[in-house]
């Protein structure tokens, strides 16, 4: 028997392990293992010269593995990236995941982790890169499409629900650990934030995940508090694997995650993507013998990779995983019902929606992005769906054939304007591609950040030329977040927002046009009237401070009024919100409060409500906003029906940051305690409790 032959693994057997096996199977594991074997777990399996041209042909073609060990038998962490999908191959697209903030629906959002799982799995990767919580600060964020929305508190349940779906899997990983909110100058970005303003707004989310057992994380490219993320001691060792106890590993953004080996094993980082070049095990070795750092370090990392991949080696019903899952129809059904759910209707003058089939002579579509598939970025998180629902198909296979659609590009406004005259209602979809906004790829075509919040001005111009001849001018959105509507929000009838509504997008549109779907979706992130309301952003920093205050946070401080609020969307009916309660006013530091409200269908059509619950403070002895999101539901309602909604609330979960303790801080003050349909205050009901 060969040396190697006796220390080989046979991973087959290891299945269904305790966590109390698989610790002693990858403490076994590491103490067989050569120096070099360890640190061979580290890094990706191919070099730059190997790996570099393949990843120009198609980024992120095919999985990518790091750490496999053929002569042992350990497997790779084998990549794949995400969010609106799997990007290997062609998969199901969905909406993106600012769309899926918007759906509000926990529920739908695991299933869609759970289909990405699948259709990894059955791609041949066992690790998904694309549970992405970065906070949008500033919607010019070229990845803004990629988060959910600004909020803290949604963009953790929503990671947790995405993650949760997929590690029923497969391994997942959220991202971009830290502070990673512009794009155009992220490999070079220093962010300055304070102590507080990190764990309070920046950080949560990633806990969330990390409690709910995330088995990575992926370092941010750029800089926090002067040193890079993967550099970052603070972030890395202190908050996530000594605070938060993390027991899986971290994994660097690519290529320019790191600059250094030493300096990100020390940091915390356990693998080094796509390639084997600042973590080779050569040169760790070098390091090591300088001095740089210790092989308990190394000991660390591989024990953090092996127990990860010993609990997913074999998670699943291996039935499940097969090419004929890929794209299915039961999986491309899940992605048109997360598009019904994702489109914001933020307008609609007179109930102008919706459409009566059957009554509509002539329907004007006008807009290039009515006739082309545009489902998001082009860079990572590119998905090759087999096909795509475009607006203009979805209008016309919803509308009947009793409707004559006419398509118009809008080039030629006099043309465009003679079109609506004659045509009872005027649709115009308007708004952002990848080369807008989306992942900076340094190539001129595409630079990441937004150059402005507003539409095309030719977009513009169009809208305004419509909507002067035709009463009943109807815009959609597309776009990857917030947009400025204000210049000529008040000139038209209706406003849908679709944001990238994935391949079955169109048809979404389509039925809620029409009415054969109510929607129900809220704004994850406010429309801001004006940059003025607004953080500072300017796409070309090096140096930015992240202050306390965004989004709907800022908006109450600065006493602003938006365009439409965070959590604001309308339905084709109405409720009414009565009799908020709460089951004690009084509780401990450590106690919970049950917060119910009634909830009833008030118009003529069954519809989903979004229930969203806020909380504020008063007399603090620290600043704190005027209210932050701390829960929400949704809730099924046919015409008349009512429901009463239950919302927990732990007073944890109201505690701040005290930078001097070191510590979280519950007050024993009172708490206000809001609910309601969106997070305008003339929108919600109060009641009170205290902490004591
Ligand atoms: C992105 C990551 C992504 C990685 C691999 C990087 O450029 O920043 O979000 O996971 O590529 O696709």
């Amino acid at each position: 028997m060969s040396e190697d032959s006796k220390r080989w693994i046979n991973w087959d057997d290891l299945q269904d392990l305790s966590v109390d096996q698989i610790e002693e199977k990858a403490k076994q594991i590491l103490s067989i293992m050569t120096l070099k074997e360890k640190l061979n777990q580290m890094v990706a399996d191919q070099t730059v010269t190997e790996g570099g041209p393949k990843m120009h042909k198609r980024y992120n073609a095919e999985s990518i593995s790091a750490g496999e060990d053929k002569k042992l038998g350990v497997p790779g962490v084998l990549f794949s990236d995400g969010p609106r999908g799997v990007v290997i191959g062609s998969s199901t697209c969905f909406p993106v995941s600012m769309a899926r903030g918007a759906s509000w629906d926990l529920e739908l959002e695991e299933k869609i982790g759970s289909v990405i799982g699948i259709e990894a799995k059955s791609h041949g990767a066992n690790y998904f890169g694309g549970v992405c919580i970065n906070l949008l600060r500033h919607p010019a964020w070229g990845r803004a499409q990629e988060t959910y929305g600004e909020d803290t508190y949604h963009l953790g349940v929503f990671g947790v629900a995405l993650l949760k779906g997929v590690q029923k899997h497969i391994m997942a990983c959220a991202k971009h650990y830290a502070c990673n909110s512009i794009e155009t100058t992220r490999f070079n970005l220093n962010v300055s934030i304070d102590e507080r303003t990190l764990r309070e707004v920046y950080l949560p989310h990633f806990k969330k995940c990390v409690d709910a057992g995330v088995a990575s994380i992926m370092s941010a490219y750029n800089k926090v508090n002067g040193k890079y993320c993967g550099h970052n001691p603070h972030l890395l060792r202190e908050i996530l694997k000594e605070d938060w106890n993390f027991k899986g590993f971290v994994l660097t953004d690519f290529f320019w995650g790191i600059r250094n080996g030493a300096l990100a094993i020390n940091a915390g980082v356990d693998i080094e993507m796509p390639f084997e070049f600042r973590m080779a095990p050569d040169k760790m070795i070098g390091y090591m013998n300088e001095g740089r750092f210790t092989e308990d370090l190394v000991d660390e990392g591989v024990l953090r990779i092996l127990r990860q991949k010993l609990k997913f080696a074999h998670k699943g019903d291996p039935k499940l995983y097969n090419k004929e899952k890929i794209a299915c129809k039961e999986h491309t059904d899940l992605a048109l019902e997360a598009a019904r759910k994702s489109i914001v209707l933020l307008k609609n003058k007179k109930s102008i929606l919706p459409l009566k089939r059957n009554e509509i002579k002539q329907i004007a579509v006008f807009g290039k992005l009515t006739n082309t598939p545009n489902i998001g970025d082009h860079g990572s998180s590119r998905v090759y769906p087999p096909y795509v629902i475009t607006p203009l198909e979805g209008i016309k296979s919803s509308a009947g054939n009793a409707t004559n659609i006419i398509f118009n590009e809008g080039e030629d406004l006099e043309d465009a304007k003679e079109l609506a005259k004659s045509s009872e209602i005027s649709i115009i979809v308007a708004g952002y591609t990848h080369i807008d906004e989306g992942e900076g790829s340094g190539s001129k075509e595409r630079t990441g950040d937004r150059k402005s919040l507003r539409l095309h001005e030719k977009d513009e111009k169009l809208i305004s030329a419509i909507a002067s001849v035709n009463e009943n001018c109807i815009v959609a959105l597309e776009g990857g977040g917030p947009i400025i509507v204000e210049p000529w929000e008040n000139e038209v009838s209706a406003i849908l927002m679709l944001w990238y509504p994935g391949m079955e997008g169109g048809t979404a549109l389509g039925e809620i046009l029409f009415g054969d779907i109510n929607p129900s979706a809220k704004l994850p992130a406010v429309f801001a009237k004006s940059e003025d309301q607004l953080p500072y952003f300017d796409t070309n920093v090096t140096e930015i401070e992240y202050g306390y205050y965004h989004g709907y946070r800022l908006m109450d401080k600065e006493g602003y009024e938006p365009t439409y609020p965070f959590g604001y969307g309308l339905s084709y009916t109405s409720y009414s919100y009565n009799n908020l309660r709460i089951d004690k006013s009084m509780i401990s530091s450590d106690g919970e409060i049950q917060v119910s409200v009634d909830v009833t269908n008030t118009g003529n059509i069954t519809g989903e409500e979004v229930v969203q619950m806020y909380v504020g403070y008063k007399n603090s002895s620290v600043d704190r906003p005027f209210k932050d999101l701390k829960g929400f539901d949704k809730v099924f309602l046919t015409p008349g029906e009512t429901k009463t909604v239950n919302l927990g609330l732990r007073a944890e979960d109201l505690a701040y940051y005290d930078i001097d303790r070191k510590e979280w801080v519950v007050e024993n003050i009172i708490y206000i305690i809001y609910v309601g349909p969106s997070s305008r205050k003339e929108d919600l009901l109060t009641t009170t409790f205290s902490i004591s």
